[in-house]
């Protein structure tokens, strides 16, 4: 047996959490599906969905790893042997590849925003200028393909050195520069409307699908459901306190995701682009403000650095499910295990990219190979994860965990406890149920 990597402190820990949690998940993805679900109904709908599923969950996968010590399929088959659960840890290695082979693409277009940042060729035009990068070039596969190599050389150097530093210091530059952001675009002329827009339910836009949408972001954006957090939770110290760690990573990622929203809403108003523009709507937002803004282009350089960066945390934890499965089950070597998960996340993720653009034609069920991608592994199998991984805790696991288990050396609060219990066994799995039914039977 090898000893396992552990981060080193509380820090450590959290940071290397919320480096996993905060990524293109909160400065991206959360906007452009609030912008398409109503604003401010989604927004309220979601935070129920990180309260009653997300944290609970959460805390679920850190006691798992720390248990187990190991990889998410393992664990199950240490916790539970000759009994299926290792499922969930199969599942999660497949919805890692599906989740990659989007993400990078993505983390791709923010590189080529840097590069668009520094060489000042933001154009007036945002919108036909990122509709004509992601519609009729190649260019987007080179820049996914540099995104790859980055997250590939990070993993290959190993846990504690790769994730633990980059997010020590950036986390909180991204938290800063937001907050800069934010002042920014609520005192741009016409914001309001958009700040009116997040902040303001319109019970009227609730249905079926925008609800299975929220939960299926709370998922995502947390990175449950997969057994990210189960490896991750594997290098946790015994004496460390999970549910401190499970607070301020929800926490601080539900902060950035907001954040995130108020900069783009009163900036989308003020120059007139649709809330429902889409994937494009950070990429065709920002650019207009920054051109707007003192020193904006220096604004826009720091601001998609950083957001790469965050896409990078999270793209190595991902990929961190994938090969800890290949090096401790198939004894394939890390470097060897690395490389040639990521060629298979690139083939894959060129499907996605040239769906959006040169090759329509690539659609299954009448949704691009991106969308469906994106669709399946956020909306439909993280939150599956997440169901077994609530029943697990809550039913087979619980009468075996100890306080202590759960808050190491931290002050025991039963309160918190038993509330957790109550949302593990009952709530949590209920709620996912019934938002299945009511957005997947329902819609149609
Ligand atoms: N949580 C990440 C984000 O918000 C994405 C992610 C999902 C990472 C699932 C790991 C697992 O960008």
């Amino acid at each position: 047996m090898t000893t396992r990597d552990s981060f080193s402190g509380r820090f450590g820990i959290i940071a290397a959490a919320a480096g996993s949690a905060i990524g293109l998940g909160n400065i991206w993805r959360f906007p452009y599906m609030c912008g398409q679900n109503g604003g401010g109904i989604f927004l309220l709908v979601y935070i129920a969905c990180i309260l009653i599923m997300g944290r609970p969950i959460m805390l679920a996968e850190f006691i798992i790893g720390r248990r187990a010590q190991s990889n998410a399929y393992r664990a199950f088959k240490i916790l539970s042997p000759g009994k299926p659960w290792h499922l969930i840890g199969v599942l999660g290695i497949v919805t890692a590849f599906v989740i990659l082979s989007f993400y990078s693409a993505v983390g791709g277009w923010t590189i080529e925003y840097i590069f668009r940042s520094v060489t000042a060729t933001i154009s007036s035009q945002p919108k036909e200028q990122f509709e004509s990068f992601i519609g009729t070039s190649y260019q987007p596969l080179w820049y996914q393909f540099f995104f790859l190599c980055l997250s590939l050389g990070i993993v290959m150097m190993g846990v504690k050195k790769g994730i633990e530093k980059s997010t020590r210091i950036l986390m909180p530059l991204l938290f800063i520069l937001l907050i800069v952001l934010c002042i920014r675009s609520v005192t741009l002329p016409g914001a309001s409307e958009g700040l009116m827009f997040l902040l303001k339910p319109d019970f009227s836009k609730l249905t079926g699908n925008s609800v299975l949408q929220a939960m299926g972001q709370a998922f995502f954006t947390l990175s449950l459901g997969m057994g990210c957090l189960i490896t991750y939770g594997s290098y946790i110290k015994r004496n460390e306190d999970l549910a401190f760690t499970t607070s301020m990573t929800t926490g601080s990622d539900t902060l950035i995701a907001i954040l995130a929203s108020v900069v783009i809403f009163p900036a989308a108003a003020a120059f007139h682009i649709e809330p429902d523009s889409g994937p494009g709507l950070l990429f065709i937002t920002l650019p207009g403000m920054f051109q707007q803004m003192p020193g904006g282009m220096i604004f826009s350089t720091c601001f998609f650095i950083l957001v790469g960066i965050a896409a990078l945390t999270s793209a190595i934890s991902l990929l961190e499910v994938v090969v800890s499965f290949c090096v401790e089950e198939m004894h394939l070597r890390r470097g060897l295990a690395t490389a040639l998960v990521a060629v298979c996340v690139f083939m894959m993720g060129i499907l996605c990219s040239l769906s959006l653009g040169l090759v329509p034609e690539l659609k299954l069920f009448g949704m691009s190979i991106f969308d469906l991608m994106d669709f399946t592994s956020s909306t439909l199998f993280l939150p599956i994860g997440g169901f077994f991984i609530s029943i697990y805790v809550g039913w087979i696991l619980k009468k075996h965990i100890t306080v202590r288990e759960v808050i190491g050396n931290g002050a025991p609060k039963p309160i918190y406890l038993r509330i957790f219990f109550f949302l593990i066994r009952y709530i949590a799995p209920a709620s996912i149920l019934a938002v299945f039914i009511s957005g997947l039977f329902r819609s149609s």
